[in-house]
């Protein structure tokens, strides 16, 4: 990457080049969320030293990505993989955007035979077959606190795919191999900044001058926020393929408060009676779009008791229910968590229980007071909710790797166990024991928990072995 070009996207705030792939590709929490965490800070803190996005990268190992693409296409008539849903085949010529998916299974003649006849192909759900990516979006879905997707695209020389366009998502494009020409341009109006909806395809004439321009080699990583234009071509010597891995979909103030208002509303319309009397006779008469330029009293009046009542919802709003509400739609878009050895060995996952000379072997739990447990895992998200007089235990472990693929996880809670639950989430990643769970008396939490929980082989805590357990998964038990 020429130094030009970097000096060149430092200059602005609200997008840069990351060289970071080592940083990306070992999948080690710490050094990937150091990296993001850099990303987004130098956006948002204009003091970040800039000097922490030169991270030398070139030690690269970059063919655990490289290699998907191809064993994905080699392997098609093994995964049926099927156009629309995991590949798409695309052109971009003479201004004219193309999409050549056929209905059905993509097989490896044909689709190789639109690429060499100048077609893009993009992978969709891509973590589904790869699981160095399943990993690296898992950690980051838990970072953002929003779901994370991906695309793969894979580009001829010479050619480009995609319109001119700007997107609804938060876009980090990763090269691994080949190159690309990319231009990104700044929204156009200010109702194009942070956009709540993709754009249309585009034409050069709705395009400006390129606020950058430059060439990604492998390794570099470029990052760009909703609404800015982008289109990226290859030169006429290469191919390129990269990853665009996205979040911050509909993740907004906005969104949030679509769930809050209209539960306020409701509470109002319940409690305030002021909410429930009649409008006012003739109101048609100075109000809708017809009657906006008019000034008169009775609009006047109509429209100050209007604000009121908009004043009024604030003491309904209820935040954390709403927030409990988006968190559940977060859960249900989840990519299910990437599980350790020892979260496995340690949980129904890797349960030693097996048929042996005619019966079933280690399967009762052995717990106690002191035996010690946790949640399963600190990438898979779990919360407490309360509906309908119930209470939930939401979870991503069963989680499906393609978006939507299963229902929404979740298992009720009895009453009794709701504070002891909130004591073990509130103390993850410790152990704790079972007898400093605060609810009942110690049979009975050894009885319960043993009901919920899974206890399974022990854990190497401290150097020492330790006997711990870590939470069950639980539905297969219980349903
Ligand atoms: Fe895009």
């Amino acid at each position: 990457l020429p130094v030009g070009a970097l000096v060149q996207a430092r200059k602005h705030q609200d997008y840069t080049i990351l060289p970071c792939v080592n940083h990306l590709l070992p999948y080690y929490r710490p050094s990937v969320m150091n990296a993001f965490l850099e990303l987004v800070q130098s956006k948002r803190d204009p003091t970040f030293p800039s000097d922490l996005m030169l991270l030398d990268i070139r030690e690269i190992k970059l063919h655990l990505l490289q290699t998907l693409l191809y064993k994905l296409i080699l392997s098609f008539q093994k995964e049926c993989v099927l156009f629309n849903v995991n590949l798409d085949v695309t052109s971009y010529f003479n201004g004219k955007k193309e999409n050549h998916n056929i209905p059905g299974r993509a097989y490896p003649v044909v689709v190789w035979d639109f690429y060499k006849n100048g077609c893009s192909l993009r992978m969709l759900n891509p973590q589904a077959f790869s699981l160095n990516l399943w990993k690296v979006m898992s950690i980051l879905q838990e970072f953002f606190g929003s779901m994370v997707g991906a695309n793969i695209y894979l580009t001829p020389p010479g050619t480009q795919g995609f319109a001119p366009h700007y997107d609804d998502i938060e876009a980090f494009v990763l090269q691994l191999e080949g190159s690309k020409y990319w231009r990104i341009y700044n929204p156009r109006t200010e109702g194009e900044f942070l956009p709540q909806v993709s754009s249309v395809n585009l034409t050069e004439e709705d395009l400006g001058k390129p606020v950058l321009e430059v060439v990604l080699e492998p390794g570099d990583l470029l990052y760009f926020p909703r609404g800015f234009i982008h289109q990226a071509s290859c030169l006429p010597t290469t191919h390129s393929l990269h990853v665009t891995i996205s979040t911050y979909q509909k993740h907004t103030w906005g969104n949030l408060l679509k769930k809050i208002l209209p539960a306020a509303l409701e509470g109002a319309l319940q409690d305030d009676v002021e909410f429930r009397q009649g409008l006012p006779l003739n109101y048609l008469e100075y109000t809708g779009v017809q009657h906006c330029e008019k000034v008169n009293a009775q609009r006047k009046k109509f429209i100050k008791k209007i604000n009121s009542l908009i004043g009024r919802l604030q003491a309904y709003a209820g935040i954390d229910a709403a927030v409990d509400q988006k968190a559940k739609e977060f859960m249900h878009d989840c990519l299910p968590p990437v599980l350790s050895k020892d979260e496995i060995a340690c949980s129904v996952h890797g349960a030693p229980t097996r048929w042996e000379n005619g019966k079933p072997r280690d399967v009762l739990l052995d717990m106690k007071g002191d035996t010690e447990i946790r949640m399963l895992h600190v990438y898979s998200p779990h919360r407490l909710f309360s509906e309908d007089n119930r209470i939930l235990l939401s979870y991503t472990v069963e989680n499906s790797r393609i978006y939507h693929e299963v229902e929404p996880q979740s298992i009720e809670i009895d009453p009794e166990l709701a504070d002891g639950m909130e004591y073990l989430l509130c103390a993850y990643p410790e152990f704790k024991t079972i007898r400093s769970i605060p609810c009942a008396d110690l049979e009975e939490k050894v009885c319960k928990f043993s009901g919920i929980w899974f206890c399974g082989c022990h854990s190497h805590t401290d150097g020492s072995i330790k006997e711990s357990f870590f939470m069950y998964e639980p539905c297969k038990f219980l349903s």
